[in-house]
């Protein structure tokens, strides 16, 4: 009686063995079996390797939020020049507005200007000609006079107009207490 230790297939490890194809037709049986394991093991692998290169395809496809750095350059680059026109024209030494670091008490605070701005063209009590926000705030900066705003037209300190700002800082102005 020949005791042969029987040997599980799948707890093999060294591949040679059972690669080989000997002449015992048991053992040529398990050879089969394990090439078609092998072709099975191969298959997923390209199956997977397929998936993997549709899902970078369409990755790559997909145009992301900011994909036009040029536009976002812009973009930053407007506002930190209407920063510095706020500054360079001392808009601060009469309003508040946190992010210019400045704390006027003489107009009004010019924080949240965007959502301010858009509210006073909707009031029946507005005078002005602006439909806008941004007209409203063009407006407001060459023509104060145009509207009063409610609590500030006896200001000791009247706004200006300031005709004298170039058409490009008065656009980056603009954008800057729009978005700021
Ligand atoms: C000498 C003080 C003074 C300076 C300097 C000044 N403002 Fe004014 N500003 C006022 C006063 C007062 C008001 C409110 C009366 C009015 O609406 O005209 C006002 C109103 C405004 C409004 C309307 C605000 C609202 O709540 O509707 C805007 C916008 C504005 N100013 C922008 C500016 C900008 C931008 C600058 C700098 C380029 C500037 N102001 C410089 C005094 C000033």
């Amino acid at each position: 009686m020949v005791y042969r230790k029987v040997v599980p297939l799948t707890t093999r490890t060294t591949p040679a063995r059972h690669l080989k194809c000997p002449n015992d037709p048991r053992a040529s049986a398990r050879w089969l079996s394990t090439s078609s394991r092998l072709k099975k093991r191969f298959l997923r692998l390209i199956l997977l390797l397929g998936s993997v290169t549709l899902i970078w395809a369409q990755a790559q496809d997909t145009p992301t939020q900011d994909s036009n750095p040029k536009s976002q350059y812009v973009e930053e680059s407007l506002l930190a020049h209407g920063f510095e026109v706020y500054k360079s024209s001392y808009c601060g030494i009469c309003h508040t507005l946190p992010a210019a670091q400045t704390a006027g008490i003489f107009g009004p605070p010019h924080a949240g200007m965007g959502v301010i701005a858009a509210a006073r063209v909707q009031d029946p009590n507005y005078t002005g000609s602006a439909t806008t926000a941004e007209a409203y705030l063009r407006e407001s900066i060459l023509d104060p006079e145009a509207y009063a705003v409610p609590g500030y037209a006896a200001s000791i300190h009247p706004m200006p107009a300031y005709t004298t700002l170039s058409d490009e800082d008065l656009t980056a102005l603009v954008y800057m207490l729009l978005r700021q």
